[in-house]
């Protein structure tokens, strides 16, 4: 049996970048992919490509900073394939670098946070009310290692990065009584969710273009009980 077979996977961000890296991996293991991305044309391409290499995947136009645009969407995919397992939130901007937090505009600022920290809030809200039904879910939201060290002269990035550690943290716990994560990859640790609420399982997607590899920390496994994951070191 194949890794993802028989699961369902949202990709945010999957036209481009680690989300299509990581739609790619998880669809040539079998899973269903629904690709939500805000640039028409890359999530276009993204579905053609994937659908030619027989890869069962459906595009979504979605900017995930908008609340009625997830809970559409996501109720979408849930009434059209039956349920959600797998959630991973890939996208995101960089927004200013290079620029001094006295240049920083407020507008940029808030544009940051929609996008990246409470998009991450929203794409996590409606995947775990979904997930809450099979009592099953693999959440994965990705950090930045700005987020953990703080990067000078990206205000916004670092800061939500951070936001984005502290919500997998937050919401980990809340979810943290259900139950042992066993790696699959033949490495038998188990981790106590109880005990991190969060999970440090390595996997790697080989991001296109000249990204090179990342590995994430993600997990799938057969056991119940809904999961996060965070990604801080890229
Ligand atoms: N690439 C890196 O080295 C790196 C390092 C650390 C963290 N990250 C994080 O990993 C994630 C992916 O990065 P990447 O380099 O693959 O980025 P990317 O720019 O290659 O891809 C991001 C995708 O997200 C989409 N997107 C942007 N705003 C959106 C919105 N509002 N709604 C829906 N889709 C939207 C874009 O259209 C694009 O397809 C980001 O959260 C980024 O901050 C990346």
């Amino acid at each position: 049996m194949k890794r993802f077979e028989n699961q369902v996977a949202i990709i945010s961000g999957g036209a481009d970048g680690l989300g299509k890296g990581i739609a790619g991996r998880i669809a040539s293991e079998g899973g269903t992919v629904a690709v939500f991305d805000i640039n028409e044309k890359l999530l276009q391409q993204a579905v053609s490509e994937f659908r030619k290499r027989g890869f069962t995947v459906e595009s979504y136009f979605v900017d995930i900073s908008s609340e009625s645009a997830v809970q559409k969407a996501i109720h979408e995919v849930e009434k059209k394939f039956g349920k959600i397992d797998i959630m991973v939130n890939s996208a995101g901007i960089v927004g200013p670098t290079s620029t001094k937090i006295t240049d920083y505009t407020v507008e940029d600022y808030d544009r940051i946070y929609a996008i990246n920290l409470r998009g991450s809030f929203l794409m996590t809200k409606y995947a775990a009310t979904a997930m809450e039904k099979n009592n099953y879910g693999r959440i994965l939201l990705i950090a930045s290692i700005a987020g953990k060290e703080g990067n000078p002269f990206m205000a916004g990035y670092s800061s939500m990065k951070a936001g984005v550690i502290g919500l997998v943290k937050g919401i980990g716990k809340e979810y943290a009584e259900t139950g042992p994560c066993r790696h699959q990859d033949g490495d038998e640790r188990k981790h106590r969710a109880g005990a991190i609420g969060l999970h440090d399982c390595q996997d790697t997607y080989e991001a296109p273009g000249d990204r090179g590899g990342s590995s994430f920390h993600f997990c799938v496994d057969r056991i119940e009980g809904i999961k996060f994951y965070n990604r801080v070191y890229i």
